[in-house]
């Protein structure tokens, strides 16, 4: 098991490229995958869990391969994929266990999948039990595996008999929301999903790109029997919830000579949330050079430290930011007064159950903080904020908000000690592999230890 040791360090400064957006990078493996011709992907992210919906495809019989920065998908077709030999592991990754459970549902072949501890304890009748009533047939198994008596559950899905139709889900989800859509594509059959509150819309946006045709009418999305979709050239955009770390960390950092851009960040509504709010707070963020690339807008953020204020986060701004409450947590420590996080009871299910984890580990740092049912009562103020040692509960989101934190705290003390300590540091490779690199290249100073 990895930590990091974070150290004193001096201002922090630097223009910076966070990875590819991880949502985009998953779907464009899999609309590349599904269509006729090559689909070229450049600045796709390489982490572990787009990695895991690559190895899936291959499995099915899809070549995807590498040449020098591009990733090359050679399309099978609506109807191409074949039976995978062995299991579909999914790793962390709650991407591509749900949206490939939608995909097969839809398709005529039959697969089963795993993941991790982490992902085969999260919720997934969230997206079976809509299928079935949509005419899906998916079983699941649980088997104890010798080692620790660790429980794997095993998901078959054998594709075929999807119906189409309306479907109103309760929660504001795009993994749901993709599944389904994605049962429909394959099957050929019409289907319209609505949801609470509008969740991130890269599924639509690509899908058009690849040639379907979609109708977004508010909360409601609709896509039609496509014959086929056609390969394309995609530039992934920079992941904003990447960028989230970088952006609290250039506005709490204590050196007010500070400044970071991040370039080319993905600003798509659905998902600029943390923007919105951190402005309310008081933040300095500027968008620079804004633009569309391959149908989502993307632009350079300015970020300069900024005198940061408590304030209310709920409602449809949630599903807008959701990954980003943990790194928004830390910014509300610092911030003078109070932030109250509600309606995020989504939060429960991520990767960890990141109320209770951020709840957990922040009081180690002196924050003062009340959990309650669907979020979190954070009161601000860096006087009380202290070096500690935390753990990422093995979550990635976790574990670099609170490296983010400890930076800031580093740079504030007065020593040259090392201050604070994160355990379990591994799972940061799930979606940001260089995050130490790019914190370093800024000016932070962060040993790895096993
Ligand atoms: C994702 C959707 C969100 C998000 C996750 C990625 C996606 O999950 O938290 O990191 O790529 O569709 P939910 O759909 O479960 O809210």
């Amino acid at each position: 098991m990895t930590a990091y040791v974070v150290h004193p360090s001096g201002k922090i400064n630097g223009s910076i490229e966070v990875p590819g957006d991880k949502s985009v990078s998953h779907r464009s493996m899999i609309f590349g995958a599904i269509a006729e011709g090559t689909t070229r992907v450049s600045r796709l992210l390489e982490g572990e869990d787009v990695l895991c919906t690559v190895d899936s495809f291959r499995k099915m019989g899809v070549t995807i391969r590498k040449e020098g920065k591009v990733w090359i998908v050679k399309g099978v077709g609506l109807k191409g994929l074949k039976t995978p030999p062995e299991v579909l592991y999914c790793g962390n990754s709650g991407t591509t266990m749900r949206l490939m459970i939608g995909l097969l549902a839809g398709s005529s072949v039959t697969a089963t999948l795993t993941g991790d501890s982490s992902l085969n304890a999260r919720p997934m009748a969230r997206v079976i039990e809509p299928l079935r009533k949509m005419g899906a047939t998916i079983h699941e198994r649980t088997e104890a595996r010798e080692v620790m008596g660790e429980k794997i559950r095993m998901i078959i899905v054998k594709g075929g008999g999807i119906r189409g139709g309306a479907v109103a889900i309760p929660m504001a989800s795009a993994q749901v929301k993709s599944a389904l859509l994605l049962a429909g594509l394959m099957a050929g059959e019409k289907v319209t999903v609505t949801e609470p509150e509008k969740s991130r819309d890269h599924t639509e946006r690509m899908l058009k790109g690849f040639g379907a045709r979609v109708v977004v009418k508010g909360r409601s999305v609709t896509v039609f029997p496509a014959e086929r979709l056609k390969g394309q050239k995609l530039i992934v955009p920079g992941d904003i919830s990447s960028a989230a770390f970088f952006i609290v960390l250039g506005l709490i950092h204590p050196n007010p000579k500070s400044r970071l851009i991040l370039r080319h960040v993905g600003l798509n509504e659905t998902r600029t949330g943390i923007l919105d709010v951190l402005k309310k707070m008081g933040a300095r963020i500027r968008v620079l050079r804004k633009k569309i690339v391959c149908g989502e807008p993307v632009g350079d953020l300015e970020v300069r430290p900024s005198a940061l204020k408590g304030t209310t986060i709920a409602g449809a701004v949630i599903p807008r930011l959701i990954d980003e409450i943990p790194i928004l947590s830390v910014a509300a420590a610092v911030a003078s007064g109070k932030t109250v996080i509600r309606d995020a009871e989504e939060l429960r299910v991520k990767e960890t159950d990141r109320i209770a984890a951020l709840a957990a580990e922040l009081p180690k740092f002196g924050v003062s903080l009340k959990e309650t049912k669907d979020g979190l009562e954070i009161t601000g103020g860096r006087d009380r904020l202290k070096a500690a040692e935390g753990v990422s509960h093995g979550d990635h989101r976790m574990a670099m908000s609170l490296a983010v934190l400890g930076t800031v705290l580093a740079a504030a003390s007065k020593s040259d000690t090392p201050t604070t300590r994160i355990q379990d540091t591994e799972c940061i490779a799930t979606s940001f592999p260089n995050f130490r690199a790019l914190m370093t290249s800024v000016g932070a100073k962060i040993s790895e230890t096993q």
